[in-house]
């Protein structure tokens, strides 16, 4: 839940509402003069079962925020700020305003002095042994300068001292993951001692992190940043600043494991490889990829993929608008594969004991073919599924279909389900009619419970208002949508994060402005709503489809409060000029909804048609 929700949840809209204007108990709400406009009999209601307020004299309404917002012309940060502390909700410092964009800023820097320094390090006479490292692992000077290779010094401080130098606090280092706290009255040190030191960058070419590899056998092999405001190793991609252009211009994307296997790849002009650095592969980074290309191979090492590799399917939400990924996990390497029409993801299996690094130092095109004739990932699943069954024996065709159905049902598009159906259907040799009706019967049992997760974390499910959430998905992951006023207004969403970034969104489509006009408390929900995955078709019909959605229900809640309000001054006697407003009002939202309606119907022919 977010700090936004909390706060929401803690309060109690008629307390709130009731310090600023007079309420009175009217059924099942309660009324008053409203603050907005000038009135002699109060339009202006509150709905505690909704939590929302409105005013039938100047149509306006909203929540406890907008309520805040409107009555002292203050901003949501602001109105935020205010209700947190009513409702004795800390919030933490990373949302004060300000300090989010300042502090990032500041990272960047730090981190790029950091490169830098680890850089001349390594052409220092110090660096020498590191450069030889380099040498022997056959990386030339140009790729040490692509890749802004470094060496970290065998000593304590010389980083934090030469940071200290340039003006940067021990705060902010260790915010950066740069040093380390040292522990009971000790003083704090630098993180990466004696290492080749592999600066991480973001899209942009920012950078965010690093990896630092020990120079000898030693162990741990790498010492990477921890988590930090800049750095998520479970959600960057290695070299993805250097790698997008080709992924772009080639529609293809490899991911591979480890720092080495992409220098040696981008040494040996293949462009288009990043890596998970190590982690198993998640929706996060799919995301970002699926933005690039329609198709992505995943280099599997031989073990992983091993006999004994497991595979399951794990439930993804129902919920009806949720899409597109449908997690398989391997041990713990792949855990998610986009169940997207377009999108193509397959696997490459290494040659036992190798990676990329080694097969492409071996031979270049060895490596080009394997990529090549990548599979299906859900071919693969097949191979895994059936390696070591006896296919002309009934006990085991009846353990390939109890593995391999499951997996078909979860595919979305019809004619690749289909396909998948043929292919299990020859594989065991029964027939397609008899597949299907198993199939259809695998359909309808209820859904299993969900299988535990895996240990890489999907994004958290901070998003909890379907129709809301992808609308406003797709208008960020898609700066060409026009919004219109007749299709969305801020009135339509009833969570509050989604009103103020659909505001922003309205303002600017770019997200770096976006994000700076947010306040930082709604910026967990930006990114998450950044990183929802969504199918790349029909983008404009699903935005209008989803906005006619969101104004139905609008309209549709705004109808239930006249009736409310209606049958309770009907029966409490109420004035007439009251009562005829309202049945008024309660006509132009019901022609307003027909509208809608007769719009859904006009699409639905045209989808036919
Ligand atoms: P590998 O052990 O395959 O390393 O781990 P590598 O990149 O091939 O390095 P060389 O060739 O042995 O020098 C793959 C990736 O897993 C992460 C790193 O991102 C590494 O590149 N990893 C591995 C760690 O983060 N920590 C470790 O201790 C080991
Ligand atoms: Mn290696």
């Amino acid at each position: 839940m977010s700090v936004i929700d909390d706060v929401k949840q803690k309060l109690d809209i008629i307390d709130i509402i009731g310090q600023h204007i007079t309420l009175t108990k009217s059924g099942r709400t309660f009324r008053g003069l409203c603050p907005f406009h000038g009135e002699k009999h109060p339009s202006f209601y509150v709905y505690p079962e909704q939590q929302s307020w409105h005013c039938f004299g100047c149509n306006t309404g909203g929540d406890v925020f907008s309520f805040i917002m409107k009555k002292q012309g203050i901003d949501f940060g602001e109105a935020l700020r205010e209700l947190a502390q009513k409702a004795g909700v800390v919030i933490p410092s990373k949302f004060e305003p300000g300090a989010e964009s300042e502090e990032r800023q500041k990272l960047y820097q730090l981190n790029q002095a950091a490169a830098l320094y680890f850089q001349s390090m390594l052409q220092s006479k110090a660096g020498e042994k590191a450069q030889s490292y380099l040498t022997r692992r056959g990386f030339l000077a140009k790729t040490i300068s692509d890749f802004q290779l470094g060496y970290s010094l065998n000593s304590w401080e010389e980083l934090k001292k030469y940071l200290m130098d340039k003006g940067y606090t021990e705060a902010e280092m260790l915010t950066a993951g740069l040093i380390i706290e040292g522990e009971a009255g000790k003083k704090s040190h630098d993180r990466f001692r004696d290492k080749l030191m592999f600066p991480i960058a973001d899209a942009r070419g920012h950078i965010i992190g690093f990896g630092g590899r020990a120079l000898d056998d030693s162990l741990p092999k790498y010492t990477n940043s921890p988590q930090t405001p800049l750095f998520d190793k479970s959600g960057s991609l290695y070299a993805l600043n250097l790698a997008k252009e080709a992924i772009r211009e080639q529609g293809l994307s490899v991911i591979v494991e480890g720092y080495m296997d992409v220098i040696t790849a981008h040494q040996n002009s293949f462009n288009n490889v990043v890596a998970s650095m190590g982690t198993a592969v998640t929706e996060k980074q799919v995301n970002t990829l699926k933005r690039l290309s329609k198709e992505m191979v995943f280099a599997l090492d031989a073990d992983a993929a091993g006999k004994e590799a497991m595979l399951r399917v794990e439930q993804t939400s129902t919920e009806a608008l949720s899409e597109d990924i449908l997690p398989v996990v391997f041990r713990n390497k792949i855990v998610a594969f986009s169940n997207i029409p377009d999108i193509e993801v397959k696997v490459i299996i290494l040659p036992s004991g190798k990676d990329p690094d080694d097969v492409i130092k071996e031979d270049a095109q060895a490596w080009q073919k394997l990529v090549k004739e990548a599979v299906p990932i859900i071919d693969y699943t097949f191979d895994m599924a059936t390696a070591g069954l006896d296919l002309t024996t009934a006990k085991d065709k009846s353990l390939a279909v109890e593995k391999l159905l499951p997996v078909i049902a979860e595919i979305k598009d019809p004619i690749r389900q289909a396909h998948y159906l043929q292919k299990l259907a020859r594989l065991v040799q029964v027939s397609e009619r008899y597949m299907e009706a198993a199939l259809s019967r695998l359909k309808i049992r209820p859904k299993r419970a969900p299988a535990p997760k895996p240990e890489t974390a999907y994004l958290q499910p901070l998003l909890s208002n379907p129709i809301e959430d992808y609308c406003l998905a797709l208008l960020l992951q898609h700066p060409e949508l026009n919004v219109k006023d007749e299709e969305l207004l801020p009135e339509y969403f009833e969570s509050s994060q989604n009103r103020e970034i659909f505001i922003a969104r309205r303002q600017s489509a770019k997200i770096e402005e976006l994000r700076e006009r947010l306040d930082p408390a709604t910026h967990e929900n930006l990114d998450a709503l950044l990183g929802k995955s969504l199918s790349p078709n029909r983008i404009e019909q699903k935005y209008t489809e989803c906005a006619l959605r969101l104004r139905e229900r609008y309209l549709r809640g705004l109808a239930a409060k006249i009736e409310v309000v209606l049958a309770q001054e009907a029966e409490s006697g109420g004035r007439a000029a009251d009562l005829a407003k309202l049945k008024e009002q309660g006509i132009e939202v019901n022609s307003q909804l027909g509208e809608v309606f007769a719009r859904k119907r006009q699409r639905q022919l045209e989808q036919r048609g």
